[in-house]
């Protein structure tokens, strides 16, 4: 059985969408949901992002290689913060987490949510201002939360009772009253065109709403004078298409804040509802419209806060593979084509590329679907049934499990894959010891390393003795 962080309805799906058994009418044709809002193909057939030629960067950067549009990721940070306006707007630095980008996020005025010391420490590292941080995580160590305290971040998110005492105490310790939010399970198991209610209480983050652990968590904030509620906060699973998961978790954390209003005389002044909205990975997809889903959710907590005769909360939201994904392909080169017999009459094309599960885990592990395109030149052949792998010692080692591409691809020819931008880098191995892929950044017609490639020697450094 696989599984995915947003829940068991992700996990089991082998299949291929029934629209991939057809051939698109048109090859070469780029669906906008997917690919980045620069890329263009060229008469010539080749694709260019950021105004660059692909195959030029294949040539100077060398492959595969993350491309980021750069104007794209920014361009997705002002969408969010136009449609939040007078909300905060946290990226999800897990999602994908480089100093290049964590700038950009600073540039463009939003706050950032880091989850452990690592992602806090790039987000020092660029100056990020510290009062726009809030920190995450189950399990935070010990100095991790240090760290975060005497760096002055904006909010920790506790989610244990250990770790409520256990800030109290550092923050007691400096003299200072540390924000916080609660982290509530509100017992909504979101999923693309549907949700649970009630079925995903059974998880590691979070206080359970339901069984009271949640108010609980409140009151024992509420008690120690150096620690401030400053909100609850609530995250319901990642790629999730439909709003109404939202709108149930929107409703149970008001009514949280309004018994912690009504019962320990606090009024706590954020509702964070986390990140979780999803992005098209095939043109069949169908992503929220962030607007309407601002303009919903603020209903919703108007609507609820009135019930509760509370004052209505300041919204939160945290997206990462909204903001990071659809800005970037990974471009590969094909190495070898090679031709299957699967069934009697039925020939899958296994189309090898320079790199795979190293660089793009999602395939294997949640059967992440995938857009992928020639992009070196323009082809007139018939449409082959194929699938893209890796170079990895693995028959898992799956980059897109059934795609159509023209049917003479070729070793050398460019390969394009699109929104790669989340969760590709930020989970990428050194498996099999392949180094892992730069990331260049490409804008207005020029390109830059803002994340080198690994090298042999990165790749042992760490070893001291044999
Ligand atoms: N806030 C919290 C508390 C989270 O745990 C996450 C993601 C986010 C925000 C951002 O969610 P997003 O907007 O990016 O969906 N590795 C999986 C996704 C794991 C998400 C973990 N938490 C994947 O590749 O699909």
């Amino acid at each position: 059985m696989r599984t995915h962080e947003a829940g068991a309805l992700h996990a089991d799906v082998t299949e291929p969408p029934s629209s991939v058994l057809r051939p698109p009418a048109d090859l070469a044709a780029l669906a906008p949901s997917v690919w980045p809002r620069t890329a263009v193909r060229r008469p010539d057939g080749v694709l260019e992002v950021g105004g660059v030629d692909v195959r030029e960067l294949g040539a100077e950067f060398g492959t595969p290689a993350y491309v980021c549009d750069e104007a794209d990721f920014r361009s997705r940070c002002r969408d969010f913060a136009a449609a939040f306006a007078g909300a905060d707007v946290h990226y999800a630095t897990k999602a994908f987490c480089c100093l290049a980008a964590l700038s950009w996020v600073a540039d463009e005025g939003l706050g950032l949510d880091v989850c452990s010391g690592g992602e806090l420490a790039a987000a020092l590292r660029v100056g990020f201002p510290a009062d726009r941080i809030a920190m995450h995580g189950n399990n935070k160590s010990v100095a991790e939360l240090e760290r975060a305290l005497d760096a002055g971040i904006g909010r920790v998110v506790v989610d244990s009772f250990t770790e409520i005492a256990r800030l109290a105490w550092l923050a007691e310790r400096r003299r200072i009253r540390q924000p916080v939010l609660v982290r509530a399970t509100v017992g909504v198991e979101a999923h693309t065109h549907e949700f649970i209610a009630t079925a995903h209480e059974d998880q590691k983050f979070g206080f359970s709403l339901a069984s009271g652990a949640a108010f609980e968590a409140a009151r024992r904030v509420v008690e120690h004078p150096s620690l401030e509620l400053a909100g609850v906060h609530s995250h319901i699973g990642s790629q999730i298409f439909d709003t109404s998961g939202f709108e149930v978790s929107a409703r149970r954390a008001v009514q949280l804040l309004a018994r912690v209003s009504a019962e320990l005389g606090v009024s706590p002044e954020f509702l964070d509802l986390g990140g979780g909205f999803g992005v098209a990975y095939t043109a069949a997809d169908d992503p929220i419209d962030v607007p309407a889903l601002a303009r919903s959710l603020r209903a919703i907590v108007e609507r609820e806060s009135a019930v509760a005769g509370l004052a209505v909360p300041r919204l939160a939201v945290e997206p990462g593979r909204a903001i990071a994904a659809p800005a970037t392909v990974t471009l590969y080169e094909v190495n070898t084509v090679k031709d299957v017999e699967v069934t009697a009459g039925l020939v899958r094309r296994y189309v090898s590329v320079d790199g795979g599960m190293s660089d793009n885990i999602r395939t294997a592990l949640y059967d992440a679907v995938y857009t992928c395109t020639l992009a070196s030149r323009c082809s007139g052949a018939e449409p082959a049934l194929s699938r893209v792998v890796g170079k990895h010692c693995e028959s898992g080692d799956i980059v897109v499990r059934d795609t159509w591409l023209p049917a003479d691809v070729l070793p050398g020819d460019l390969l394009a894959v699109a929104t790669t931008g989340a969760y590709c880098r930020s989970m990428a191995s050194n498996y099999n010891l392949v180094p892992r892929p730069p990331v260049v950044a490409v804008r207005d017609g020029t390109a830059r390393v803002v994340v080198r490639r690994e090298t042999e020697e990165d790749l042992l450094r760490l070893d001291v003795a044999w």
